[in-house]
């Protein structure tokens, strides 16, 4: 089904940011195991995993639409230095992801194209946890300190 071209490029740009979010959580989370941070290794981790999907989502979608994915472009990676500074970098990230599914969906719905919205929909909530998490591990850091903080990440995640 030819999709609406604006449509596809909002795609393309989404697609991008999501390769881009995966390659910078990959390295954020393996940075986490090297120190043995292992629950904070692992909740990075799935969020690396939870963009690659949407990645695949945007991916299938372009292609139903007739467009072309174009995988090969990446933003700037910005790798924290320390815990605070990843988890900061991914919170900004995650805002301006939130801002950008909004303005996609907007653009997706004045082009009368309800089940890309639809799409873009499922995965803005997707990113709203995402920004969810990086709260409340500022919030965490900031009323038990980092020292503690850091404590609690060295035990494994059971199950
Ligand atoms: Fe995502
Ligand atoms: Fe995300």
């Amino acid at each position: 089904m030819k999709g609406n071209r604006k449509v596809i490029t909002a795609l393309n740009q989404l697609l991008a940011d999501e390769l881009t979010a995966t390659h910078q959580y990959m390295v954020h989370s393996e940075m986490c195991d090297s120190w043995g941070y292992d629950r904070l290794h692992k909740a990075i981790e799935k969020q690396a995993v939870d963009e690659m999907h949407h990645a695949e989502w945007l991916i299938q979608r372009i292609l139903f639409l007739e467009g072309q994915p174009i995988v090969s472009k990446l933003n700037p990676i910005r790798i924290g230095k320390d815990v605070p500074q990843i988890i900061g970098t991914d919170e900004a990230d995650e805002l301006a992801a939130v801002q950008a599914y909004n303005a996609a969906i907007k653009l997706a719905r004045a082009a009368d194209d309800q089940a890309t919205a639809d799409l873009l929909t499922r995965i803005l909530a997707m990113e709203e946890g995402h920004v969810d998490w990086a709260e409340a591990q500022r919030d965490q850091i900031g009323q038990m300190g980092l020292q503690n903080y850091l404590a609690n990440q060295t035990a494994a995640v059971s199950g």
